[in-house]
């Protein structure tokens, strides 16, 4: 997104409503910042602790801080147990739709006790605190309760998104060196089975750590179990018991929740580490203070459970708050086009949290199917993950707000553990502006650098970053801690670098404006063109590649890929198909390029580097700038040669 055409100047008042001065919200976020300890330490008693904490913040060794140090607890006491022992007993934790249409419910002591029986299996399986889990499920209610009780134990998850690849999923299992693997015997998507069980298969050819397998039967279909690594899911409930009791592992605060991987500027993913204590702190007021869900409230985040949003948003903060979440297992335009306004009035959905790209497809798919429902359930919606335009925003609030509900954009990472920068609906609601997601929260001091690192004009693009400390920080990259403090500290000192652009506007409200390194958000899905490539040089016909993004209408952004091909080989359809094939099977389909170009050299500085920038000028049209540091200006005409094939794939 250009910062040139943003609506600075567009206050919107929902409700006509003119009374907020931003006075309230003004006062807690300086509360936060003069006095941290104090206000998380009053913050924090949301919580139950087995123990308090020695320390709020120990900044001692950073940037390895440690918050809440010497707290002990467990987090699924504080998601399921303290709700059990209150009158939260037989509310409604989760309603979950199926993508077949079928709906199961699960109280709060429903899932206690679901959770007491996986946790009692994995316990028979030898799974101790600080043991690694790897979990390749699909959206069905199996794979909250596997975290749970994983985390019952004090073991650590590592979630890998079911879309992604058997490659990828044994890359991940190998660097968190998990010993256990829950895995389903299929997954539904368009009507149609994926049979992750058999990635989950090849994957396992190649992970030595894993010891056992559990298997969800999920579809029914026949799959390879392997005698005595091989278990089915059902069936270790059984013999877990049906009245099964595990006691909450005490855990430090500082211990480790979970590893995440996620994409970042090289070919290998981060494994993103969270600690207990400090995020389930941030889950829990981050979600209060940007939705301020009810005790009658259906919370809906539409975010797969393999991505941050789906840890924090549809697992920690929700129990932690003791409210209801529905979630659904297929896709939004499945059997039909109005599936999603289906399940809104079907249900009675109270809070939409959804991303700009399903935004942006439903407007596409037009009003008249939106229109046939009744949404007048809904209170409150929100957006996540890629920056959101201002036109969409406009229709989002227009259209399914119908001018009356609030539109919480929330910006924040998968490193953050929850919101940063988003309007607050829990504790004063500012006047929003379309395409921006207004103040940092609480405890967060975030401002816009140049190159230099000075505080840059209002109105001047630069780099968003963060001169705080928070809660829900991620503890360090697992097993790489300079990593971590280079990604993330290394560009100035002691401040968290987060790799987007920003702006800040007259007001003092951010626009975020997309990432700042090699990440590309392509559907709101975070992928790296350093991994694409190295999964596109991975193939024998290839001998060099360059991917970028290309802004796209729908999914923000999509990646586009120029390979060099080997001497021997020649440019073919059947080529570029074997490309793709690949992609989809060393990564996933969600990295599958929206075009390749194949092409005889790329642009290159003297020194050997690729020029991508100028790649990205051509992409778009936009004028090359300076090209003296080129090595052999003809690449120029040969990628030049490319611009109609690109856009007629690009229009497929
Ligand atoms: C982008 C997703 C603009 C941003 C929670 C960030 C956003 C990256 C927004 C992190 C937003 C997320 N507006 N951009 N509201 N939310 N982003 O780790 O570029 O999958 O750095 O976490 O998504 O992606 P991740």
């Amino acid at each position: 997104m250009s910062e040139a055409n943003l609506p600075f100047n567009e206050k919107v008042y929902v409700n006509k409503d003119k009374s907020s001065t931003g006075e309230k919200l003004k006062q807690e976020w300086e509360k936060s910042i003069n006095n941290p300890l104090k206000f998380w330490a009053e913050k924090a008693k949301a919580i139950d602790w087995f123990k308090t904490w020695d320390r709020v913040l120990d900044d001692s060794n950073p940037p390895f801080y440690k918050w809440f140090s010497g707290g002990v607890l467990n987090i699924t006491y504080n998601a399921l147990d303290r709700h059990v022992k209150s009158k939260k007993k037989n509310k409604l934790a989760y309603i979950w739709e199926g993508e077949r249409g079928e709906v199961k419910t699960y109280t709060y002591y429903q899932l206690y006790r679901e959770v007491n029986k996986f946790a009692k299996a994995l316990k028979d399986f030898g799974l101790k605190k600080g043991d690694r889990v790897a979990v390749y499920l699909p959206m069905i209610p199996e794979l909250p309760i596997t975290l749970l009780a994983t985390v019952r134990l004090g073991g650590v998850h590592t979630v890998v998104f079911s879309g992604f690849s058997a490659e990828a999923l044994a890359d991940r299992i190998n660097d968190s060196g998990a010993k256990i693997l829950v895995t389903a015997d299929g997954s539904y998507r368009r009507g149609k089975i994926v049979p992750i069980k058999n990635n989950a298969d090849q994957a396992l050819q190649n992970t030595p750590n894993i010891e056992k397998v559990i298997v969800v039967k999920r579809t029914g279909k026949e799959v390879t179990m392997k005698e005595g690594r091989d278990h089915w899911y059902h069936e270790t409930l059984t013999n877990a018991g049906a009245s099964a009791y595990v006691e909450p592992e005490p855990m430090q605060a500082t211990d480790p929740l979970f590893i995440l991987y996620t994409s970042g500027t090289t070919g290998k993913p981060k494994g993103v580490q969270h600690g207990t204590g400090g995020y389930l702190v941030w889950a829990y007021w981050t979600l209060k203070w940007g939705f301020n869900p009810n005790e009658e409230d259906i919370w809906w985040c539409t975010a797969d459970i393999g991505w941050i949003t789906g840890h924090t948003y549809n697992v920690y903060a929700p129990l932690s708050l003791g409210i209801t979440s529905l979630f659904f297992e297929g896709t939004p335009d499945y059997p039909a086009k109005d599936r999603w306004w289906n399940i809104i009035e079907k249900h009675g959905v109270t809070i939409l949290y959804t991303t700009p790209t399903a935004v942006r497809m439903f407007m596409k798919f037009g009003e008249e199917l939106i229109n046939k429902h009744n949404l007048s359930t809904l209170r409150l919606l929100g957006t996540v993950g890629e920056p959101i335009n201002p036109e969409a925003w406009k229709w989002y609030y227009n259209v399914i707000g119908k001018k009356k509900l609030p539109i919480i954009d929330t910006w924040w990472q998968t490193e953050t553990g929850g919101y940063m920068i988003a309007p607050l609906a829990g504790i004063e609601l500012v006047p929003l502006k379309p395409g921006s997601a207004t103040y940092p929260l609480p405890s967060i001091k975030a401002e816009v650098y140049n190159e230099k690192g000075e505080t840059v004009d209002v109105g001047v693009k630069g780099f968003l970053v963060v001169k705080s400390q928070w809660p829900g920080m991620l503890q360090t990259l697992w097993k790489d801690p300079e990593r971590f403090k280079q990604t993330y500290f290394g560009r100035w000192p002691n401040i968290y670098y987060t790799g987007d652009y920003a702006v800040k506007d007259q007001d003092g409200y951010l626009w975020l404006l997309g990432r700042a390194d090699e990440v590309l958000k392509v559907a709101g899905h975070r992928l790296g063109t350093v991994e694409i490539e190295s999964a596109l040089v991975s193939h024998p016909a290839v001998s060099e590649a360059a991917v970028l993004g290309k802004e796209d209408p729908v999914k923000g952004e999509v990646p586009v890929a120029f390979v060099v091909l080997r001497s021997d080989i020649s440019p073919s359809e059947e080529l570029r198909l074997d490309l793709i094939k690949h992609i989809r099977t060393t990564i996933g389909p969600i990295a599958t390029p929206a075009a390749i170009a194949m092409v005889k050299r790329l642009p290159k500085t003297r020194s050997g580097k690729i020029m991508r920038r100028l790649l990205k000028a051509i992409l778009t049209g936009a004028p090359l700038g300076d090209i003296s540091t080129i090595e052999d200006e003809a690449s120029i005409e040969d990628i030049k040669a490319t611009y109609e094939d690109l856009k007629r794939q690009l229009e497929k």
